[in-house]
């Protein structure tokens, strides 16, 4: 499947809007399309209780699931204060877009130079924990 890699980026953008990251003060959004071609997206959502908080990454993924996708094809994730930064996925969260990868699974990022960079979540997470 290609991936219009603007049109997830736009995705992100819009669904940052939604964060809730009043300890932080660091918004993000995710957007990923599954093996259906449908799109999922999740902001971070915060608690008090700091470990509580969850990435956008995870809250994207659990937006697939529920909706019975199965397998990612690309994310896209965007975060911030003000203006976009890079914002690569945390460790945790590299960790669960493995769970629904491929080997051909995309990461796009937005570069420290507003570019898009894509990634395969392979040469983020290499070696990744597997349970068989
Ligand atoms: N955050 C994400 O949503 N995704 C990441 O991959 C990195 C960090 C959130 C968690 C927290 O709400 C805020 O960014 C600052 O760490």
């Amino acid at each position: 499947m290609s991936v219009d890699e603007n049109m997830l980026v736009a995705a992100a953008k819009a669904v940052r809007h939604h964060a809730y990251a009043p300890y932080s003060g660091f918004f993000v959004g995710a957007a990923l399309i599954d093996e259906t071609g449908a799109i999922h997206s999740g902001c971070n959502v915060e608690n008090a209780a700091f470990p509580q908080g969850a990435c956008a990454e995870a809250n994207a993924i659990g937006a697939m699931v529920a909706a019975g996708g199965k397998k990612i094809v690309a994310i896209a994730a965007v975060g911030g204060a003000d203006d976009l930064e890079a914002c690569t996925p945390c460790g945790g969260c590299r960790q669960r877009i493995q769970e629904f990868a491929s080997e051909d699974t995309r990461v796009i990022l937005i570069g420290d130079d507003g570019s898009i960079e894509s990634y395969l979540i392979d040469d983020l997470l290499p070696a990744t924990f597997r349970l068989r």
